[in-house]
Order: structure tokens, then C-alpha cells, then sequence
């Protein structure tokens, strides 16, 4: 029975609740295609207070710039991410239980793979060097090709990342790359929709899906045995190889990889039965791939469009960190690019790959405004384009200026220029979200992207098709926004 004290506090909030509802709710239809056109109109509407943005995934409360902080602060026991993501991506339904022991996005990625990056570096560099000739099918007699950037992207970044997740050959079968990437491709759409199905009919309907487009099994059983040869090889070294500084003798015929960092924290259970493993791979690759794709992607067509003098700048920045560190491309050499640093982190300010991101639900009442209290359960989450085009933060807004963090980097090494940084998180950019779930894997994808790009920088001019000299408008499919699939690019190989 509800006492008189909880009666008056839960009227109170339906009252306010209800209050921000009726007052602050822009219209549903156009939600599923237009959700960062919804979420600019909410923000001049209300003023940056908050606002609910109808969604077929159900109602999104869209916060206000001062909720960065509090998000970031955030202990999720008020605003919670774990429980959101699993609503939000479905990972039950479509993976199994990986989430009651998430061990392969804790400290793996938090922590290991990040002080891995150093001896990942030749590995990424050496499969970039080898798959963007194969990519972009350049050969002796034609020099210049025509492609659709995206997709072309999409396929590069899964064989670079596999590389540092199971190794070669593994990362060069092309058959587990192409089933990879379309689980990927589908996973996110796939959830919104399953989202728009009460619980019970979830299970059918991904299984009649599956059943339809193919599911991640086929993709889990062609990656097993090269997961399967990790575990043999770390069975045969023993503590060697599950070290962070692998022995050299092993390095040079087997370097480790993020499968066998993942070694370190499976249970037995998961060691025993490498198809258990092998479906944390598939799920770390689904984080990976399409994130990376999306800005590799946009980054060469503003590659693209900028005049002559400024790509030379960049290239010969980035000539000169690969002299400084004797003429090779280490992890301290592409930490020397500012440039190419500066034209992603650019690139995460001015294409947004979500209207609102950083999910989360609140466990309990929450004030999210004067007056304004939400019930337990309520969607909140923080809307990236209104803060990255304060004009206050950023001068110019709307301009896209590869070179606006690099400028402001003083050459002192010193906190002044780590803020400047791609992976440096800020009130004010929040490409990888904020607080403790902010993205664990963007040091990895920083570095990857600049690997794969200087590679492309180096040896190739990017030009669009004659006639063309803007990107397509990108796709946009409820929160989530993905370049447009018919872009082209064209690559020409540069004279030596
Ligand atoms: C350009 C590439 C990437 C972007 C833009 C990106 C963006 C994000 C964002 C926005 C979040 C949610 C943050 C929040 O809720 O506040 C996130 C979470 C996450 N990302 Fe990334 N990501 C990228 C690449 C990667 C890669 C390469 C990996 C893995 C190797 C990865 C693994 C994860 C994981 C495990 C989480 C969940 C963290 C948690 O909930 O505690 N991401 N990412």
C-alpha cells in the first residue's frame, strides 16, 4: 500500500513529468529519418532546456548542456548506462548472455589493449600497407580508380582491425570479413527494431531475422578456429604470451593480439570452448568496425576538398615524425601527427554519428530541470551537435577547419596540448561520450584511422568525380546517422 508521503511525491512527479511532456514535445513522424533535424528544432524551441524527442525506441529525454557534468559524474546508480545499452543494443537476444560477465569490454579495453598499442602498431601498419593496394585496385596500368567510399572503408577497417584481434591469416578471410561485417551492419538497426516489439516477441522475431539475413553464427563458426589456434598457442607458451611485453622470440613469428588479451580474463567455461570466445570477438569487432569506417570515410572526402598547400602541410608533418622516430611509423610517430589528429577530431565535431547519444535510464526520480522531476525508468541522454556548434567553444562553428585543434596545440607537451587531442574528452565534445562509459576503445580506433590514413595520404591523391564536390546527404536511421553508401571517391597513385 502506498503510504500518504509516496503518494504526493509520485503525483508530483507524473504532475511535472506530465508538465515537460506536454509543453516540450516536438512531433514523432519525422523521428526515424530526421532525428538531428528534430533535435536542432527542439534545442532552439526550448532554449538547451530539456526536451522529449519521440523515438520508435520510445520516448528520449534530450538534456540540457549542464547535464555533461552531471552525466560524467555519474556513478550510475541515478543515471545508469549498463542497463540502458542493453535495451538500447539488444545484446541478449542477439549475442547470449555476454553481459552478465562483460569481461571483454572492462579493463581489456579499458586498460590492456590501450598499453598493448605500441607493439599493435607494426602489425596495423604492415596489413594497411598490404589491403589498400587490394582495396582500391590499383594496378600498374591504372593509376587512378573510382569508388564507393563507404563500403570501401567499411571492408579496409575490418581487415586492419582483425589484424590486431585474431592476427593473420585470420584478419585475410574474406568470407569471415564480408559475414562480419554484415552482423555488424545489421546489429544496431536490427536492435532499434526489435526495440519496437514487446519482450516476448523479441526472441521470434530476431530468429525469423536470422533466419532470413543470416545471423552471427555463420560468422562466429568461420572465426572459431583462428580463435581456437590463439588459445592452442597460449596453452603451448603459457604466461609468455598473456603478457603485456610478450617475449621477442614469440613476438616475431606470433605476435599477440586482442584475443589473446581477452585470454587473460575468460573463464574456463570460455577457454574451453572457443566458439564461447569467439563470440566476444564478433561483439568487440561490432563496436570497432563501423565506428571507424564512418570517420575514415568522412575524413577523405574533407581530404578531398581542401586546397593543395593544406594537404602538403599534413603530409609533410607527417614526413617529418616518421624521420624523427629513424625514418619508421611507430606508435611515437603517428602520436606526432597534430594534423591528422586535428582533421578527425574535426571530422567527430562537425558529422555527428548520432542526434543524441550517451543513453541512459534512471533507476530513481531524478530533477532534470526547476520543477521538472522524471520517474525511475526515464530515457535521458545528450544531444553532441548543439554543444559542438556553440559558437562560445568553437569560433566559426560552422566551418569545418581541419587545422582548429592542431593551432591550438603550444608545442609545450603539457596539459594544454593533451586537451587538444582526438581522444581527450570534454564537456564540450562528445564524440565518445562522457564519464567512466565514455568509448574505452578510442585510443585504439585514433590510432588505427591515422595508420590507415597516413597510408592513403602517402601514396595516393583523393579527388571527387568530376562533377561532384560535396558528400551525398548521409543515411539517417532513428538516433544513428551513417555517410551516404552511393559516395565516391577517386584515388589516384601518386608519381614517386
Ligand atoms: C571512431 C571510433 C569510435 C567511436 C566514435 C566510438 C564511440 C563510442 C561512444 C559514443 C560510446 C558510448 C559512450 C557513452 O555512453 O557515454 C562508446 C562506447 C563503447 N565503445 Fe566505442 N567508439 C569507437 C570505437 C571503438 C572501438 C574501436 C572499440 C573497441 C575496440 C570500442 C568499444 C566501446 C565499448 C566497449 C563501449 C562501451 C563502454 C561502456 O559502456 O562502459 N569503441 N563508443
Amino acid at each position: 500500500m502506498l503510504n500518504g508521503a509516496a503518494f504526493v511525491a509520485i503525483a508530483f512527479t507524473v504532475v511535472f513529468f506530465g508538465r515537460l511532456r506536454r509543453k516540450n514535445r516536438p512531433s514523432l513522424p519525422r523521428s526515424v529519418l530526421d532525428s538531428e533535424g528534430l533535435v536542432a528544432e527542439g534545442w532552439r524551441k526550448f532554449g538547451g532546456k530539456p526536451f522529449i524527442l519521440p523515438s520508435m525506441t520510445g520516448e528520449w529525454i534530450i538534456l540540457g548542456p549542464e547535464f555533461v557534468e552531471v552525466l560524467r559524474k555519474s556513478d550510475d546508480t541515478v543515471f545508469n548506462a549498463p542497463i540502458r545499452n542493453i535495451e538500447l543494443f539488444q545484446p541478449r537476444i542477439m549475442f547470449g548472455d555476454i553481459v552478465s560477465n562483460p569481461y571483454h569490454i572492462g579493463a581489456l579495453i579499458r586498460s590492456d589493449l590501450t598499453k598493448a598499442l605500441r607493439s599493435i602498431v607494426p602489425e596495423i601498419l604492415e596489413e594497411a600497407q598490404l589491403a589498400i593496394p587490394e582495396k582500391l585496385k590499383i594496378s600498374d596500368s591504372k593509376d587512378s580508380v573510382t569508388l564507393p567510399l563507404f563500403d570501401t572503408m567499411v571492408s579496409l577497417v575490418a581487415r586492419v582491425s582483425n589484424r590486431a584481434m585474431i592476427g593473420a591469416p585470420g584478419c585475410r578471410n574474406d568470407k569471415f570479413l564480408a559475414r562480419q561485417v554484415s552482423v555488424a551492419a545489421q546489429a544496431i538497426p536490427m536492435a532499434q527494431v526489435l526495440n519496437w516489439f514487446p519482450q516476448i516477441l523479441r526472441r521470434p522475431v530476431w530468429k525469423v531475422f536470422s533466419l532470413l539475413a543470416g545471423s552471427k553464427d555463420e560468422c562466429v563458426r568461420l572465426l572459431t578456429p583462428y580463435v581456437q589456434s590463439r588459445v592452442d598457442y597460449a596453452q603451448q607458451v603459457g604466461a609468455i604470451l598473456i603478457s603485456l611485453t610478450p617475449h621477442p622470440d614469440c613476438v616475431k613469428d606470433n605476435p599477440s593480439t586482442i584475443t589473446d588479451l581477452l585470454l587473460r580474463y575468460a573463464p574456463e567455461e570460455d577457454v574451453i570452448d572457443a566458439r564461447r570466445l569467439a563470440i566476444r570477438v564478433v561483439h568487440l569487432n561490432m563496436a570497432s568496425i563501423h565506428t571507424s569506417s564512418i570517420f575514415t570515410t568522412h575524413a577523405l572526402f574533407e581530404l578531398a576538398r581542401l586546397p593543395p598547400d593544406q594537404i602538403a602541410q599534413i603530409r609533410g608533418e607527417i614526413a617529418e615524425a616518421i624521420a624523427s622516430e629513424g625514418g619508421i611509423c611507430n606508435k611515437a610517430a603517428v602520436g606526432k601527427f597534430h594534423m591528422l589528429d586535428s582533421l578527425l577530431k574535426e571530422v567527430g565535431r562537425y558529422h555527428s554519428l548520432f542526434a543524441a547519444g550517451s543513453s541512459r535510464i534512471t533507476l530513481r526520480e531524478a530533477v532534470v530541470a526547476e520543477g521538472v522531476v522524471l520517474p525511475p525508468g526515464s530515457v535521458v541522454s545528450l544531444a553532441p551537435k548543439p554543444l559542438h556548434f556553440n559558437a562560445e567553444v568553437y569560433p566559426e562553428p560552422l566551418t569545418f577547419d581541419p587545422f582548429r585543434f592542431s593551432k591550438l596545440r603550444t608545442g609545450e607537451p603539457g596539459a594544454s596540448d593533451v586537451r587538444q587531442a582526438f581522444t581527450s574528452l570534454s564537456n564540450d565534445y562528445i564524440v565518445f561520450g562522457v564519464g567512466t562509459h565514455a568509448c574505452p576503445g578510442r585510443f585504439f580506433a585514433a590510432l588505427k584511422m591515422k595508420v590507415i590514413l597516413c597510408e592513403i595520404l602517402m601514396n595516393y591523391d583523393v579527388s571527387f568525380p568530376s562533377g561532384e564536390s560535396t558528400m551525398p546527404k548521409p543515411f539517417a536511421f532513428n538516433m544513428f546517422t551513417m555517410p551516404n553508401r552511393t559516395a565516391r571517391l577517386v584515388f589516384t597513385k601518386r608519381k614517386a
